[in-house]
């Protein structure tokens, strides 16, 4: 299974590819004839998706900013903009390793677009913070994010795994070895971790954006979140196949330590994503935290049913709060005179239809 040095073309391979990692291809896509059929799906999907951020008008958000936040909401708009930002840059790095190692042309396809939202997603937060902030507030609220200790340790949980994955990588790729159980394991575990990144730590820290626009405050930059959310949900959508397609193709990873392993470290992730909550959300009164730990629960469990992992919360099936459905989905801004948007929210079973005028915001 030797994986280097990588060849942008090989005739001697067939198109339709063997395996995710380690394995053989021509390079050549040809989307008739892929091993998983629903990377052409993901890949139309994700295509579906493209929106630029200035899209959503900020004007009103400006005014409201000074007018209607407190100082704690503010302090927590702009910790949560920069911790968000901060998880984005790691995604953009993270995708553009992983793209190096898979020998799957149609999953490497998906994980380069994947890669362009992630970048899509950085620049929405600058815009974001660029409008509402100065330049020295901005610079604060992006360098905060690196002292406080309970984010630093909910983060350390996925990203030591993120980073074991990228230093093992790196080693393939130097000293051009060959595919093991041992770079296997680190793969699922780093895939794991980042997934947790897309499915619960974003996604949590969107309900704060949620919640104020259903307080009527900040409602274009809850819209623009709703953006990046659809997108987030959908990555972890596919990360959670592509644990599957690994536990498929590596019977080796398919065991039960495996799979218990997975369900713990999910359930690690939630927990931690409460202590963070618990020490960022004080003084917030838009939501509880009883709120927020039902839905971490109820995401946490998302990732593990994506993934073909068992639930560790069999008790929070369903999202309690309804209004993080309501306020949470993404409606997008029309140039048209009426639109009206019908999404499935991958968080919940059924769909929502939404119907909005053109204008600067959206009436809720
Ligand atoms: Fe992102
Ligand atoms: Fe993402």
């Amino acid at each position: 299974m030797t994986i280097t040095p990588f060849k942008i073309y090989d005739s001697e391979k067939s198109n339709l590819p063997t395996k995710i990692f380690g394995g053989e291809a021509s390079g050549i896509r040809d989307w008739d004839n892929i091993k998983w059929p629903t990377m052409l799906e993901i890949n139309k999907n994700l295509f579906a998706e493209y929106w630029n951020e200035d899209e959503i008008k900020l004007g009103k958000d400006i005014e409201q900013y000074n007018s209607k936040l407190s100082d704690r909401e503010k302090y927590v708009y702009n910790t949560l903009t920069g911790m968000l930002n901060k998880l984005d840059s790691i995604a953009s790095d993270f995708n553009m390793f992983l793209a190096f190692m898979v020998t799957d042309p149609s999953i490497r396809s998906n994980i380069a677009l994947i890669n362009s939202f992630e970048v899509l997603h950085n620049r929405s937060y600058q815009y974001l913070t660029s409008t509402m902030l100065n330049d020295q507030q901005k610079k604060e609220a992006f360098e905060e994010i690196k002292k406080i200790p309970v984010l630093q340790e909910r983060n350390e949980h996925i990203f030591s795994k993120i980073q074991k994955f990228i230093d093992a990588v790196t080693e393939y790729l130097v000293s051009k070895k060959e595919i093991d159980d041992e770079f296997l394991q680190v793969a699922f575990e780093g895939i794991l971790a980042y997934q947790n990144l897309e499915g619960q730590h974003f996604t949590g820290g969107f309900v704060y954006f949620h919640s104020l626009a259903r307080d009527q405050k900040m409602i274009g930059s809850n819209n623009l979140i709703t953006m990046i959310k659809a997108d987030e949900t959908q990555h972890s959508e596919f990360y959670g196949t592509l644990i599957r397609i690994l536990m498929a193709e590596y019977p080796q990873l398919n065991t039960a330590k495996n799979h218990t392993y997975a369900m713990n470290f999910i359930k690690v992730c939630a927990e931690k994503e409460k202590q963070w909550a618990k020490f960022i959300f004080q003084g917030i009164d838009t939501f509880s935290m009883r709120e927020y730990a039902n839905y971490v629960e109820y995401l946490a469990n998302i990732i593990a049913r994506n993934s073909g992992i068992q639930e560790p919360f069999p008790d929070n099936k369903e999202i309690r709060s309804r209004w993080i459905v309501t306020y949470g989905s993404k409606k997008r801004d029309s140039k048209d005179s009426k639109q009206i948007v019908t999404r499935t929210d991958f968080l919940q079973t059924d769909a929502t239809n939404y119907e909005h005028s053109t204008g600067e915001d959206y009436d809720y």
